[in-house]
């Protein structure tokens, strides 16, 4: 047991999305637990966006103290919060939740956070200086803006299959640093990271790139995670990546800093991510 850890028995943990029957959040918490003599009560809530505000009542009436959201609840957990953290507030969206002492709903994004350990601790990767291109301009996208120009890359450029959104994205972070948007009809240049922030590998499709984007010695990045390489790493390989890889890694770095936020502790990931990883495969 934690030393000081307020954690009792009765509490309960969840993530809600809808769908959610997939999701591996469970088998993490209960993977971070142990670590540290937790047995946490982790489930997978099936939560219709419509139905958000009620399921969260009930959560929290029965004992409920923090939960993760999903597909398609971020932007409604970010309404729900009655406190967000300066990180929630720039993605606009929340993945995480906390009930506070007084019983105000904080809401915590940990996505970016969770992407930028992994880049830079796990993968080893640099940001200083680095040319950023993320691939889309959806919730995915707008999660992850602030923590990567936090780090002073070179220049960061947002492409998406409706230019627009790009355009409209990077304003809202052109108080941080050197980001630019535009189309992917009209991606030039070369860069040393490009993230795939799209939905395309949901439906295992490719978004359209041509050749000679990506810098000798780059890394490609997909926030998507499956059993097998998506389209987006398989071309990374193929376009010579120095590393080409899906987000599994940022997924359980984004749930060991809601944990954190929770018992106050940061779990130990690579044993987690390496479980994880095998028990994809099988
Ligand atoms: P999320 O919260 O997962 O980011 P979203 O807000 O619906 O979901 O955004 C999905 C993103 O994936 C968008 O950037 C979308 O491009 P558009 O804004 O032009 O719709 C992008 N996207 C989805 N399917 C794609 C595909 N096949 N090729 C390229 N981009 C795609």
């Amino acid at each position: 047991m934690i030393t000081g850890s307020r954690h009792e028995a009765t509490d309960r943990y969840a993530v809600m999305g809808h769908p959610v029957g997939h999701s591996r959040s469970p088998w993490i918490h209960a993977a971070f637990g142990r670590q540290y003599g937790i047995a946490i009560s982790y489930e997978a809530l099936d939560v219709p966006p419509e139905m958000f505000e009620a399921e969260v009542s009930a959560f929290l009436a029965a004992g409920g103290k923090g939960f993760n959201c999903t597909i398609p609840l971020k932007e409604a957990a970010f309404r729900r919060a009655d406190v967000l953290t300066e990180r929630a507030l720039r993605a606009g969206a929340v993945n995480t939740m906390q009930s506070l002492a007084d019983g105000a709903l904080l809401g915590d994004n940990t996505d970016g956070h969770g992407l930028r350990a992994d880049l830079e601790i796990n993968l080893g990767i640099s940001l200083e200086q680095a040319r950023i291109l993320i691939l889309g301009a959806g919730g995915a996208a707008r999660g992850i803006v602030a923590p990567l120009l936090e780090r002073g890359p070179a220049a960061l450029h947002i492409a998406n299959r409706t230019a627009a959104r790009a355009l409209d994205l990077a304003r809202v972070f052109d108080d941080l640093g050197p980001v630019t948007g535009g189309g992917m009809d009209a991606m030039d240049g070369e860069y040393d990271l490009i993230l795939n922030a799209t939905a395309a590998s949901l439906s295992q499709a490719l978004p359209p790139l041509g050749d000679g984007l990506l810098s000798r010695e780059g890394v490609c990045y997909d926030l998507a995670y499956a059993a097998t390489p998506t389209p987006f790493v398989i071309w990374g390989k193929e376009q010579g990546a120095r590393i080409s890889c899906d987000g599994l890694g940022m997924l359980v770095e984004q749930a060991a800093l809601a944990f954190e936020l929770w018992f106050r502790v940061l779990p130990t990931t690579q044993p987690v991510i390496e479980a994880l990883r095998l028990s994809l495969a099988r």
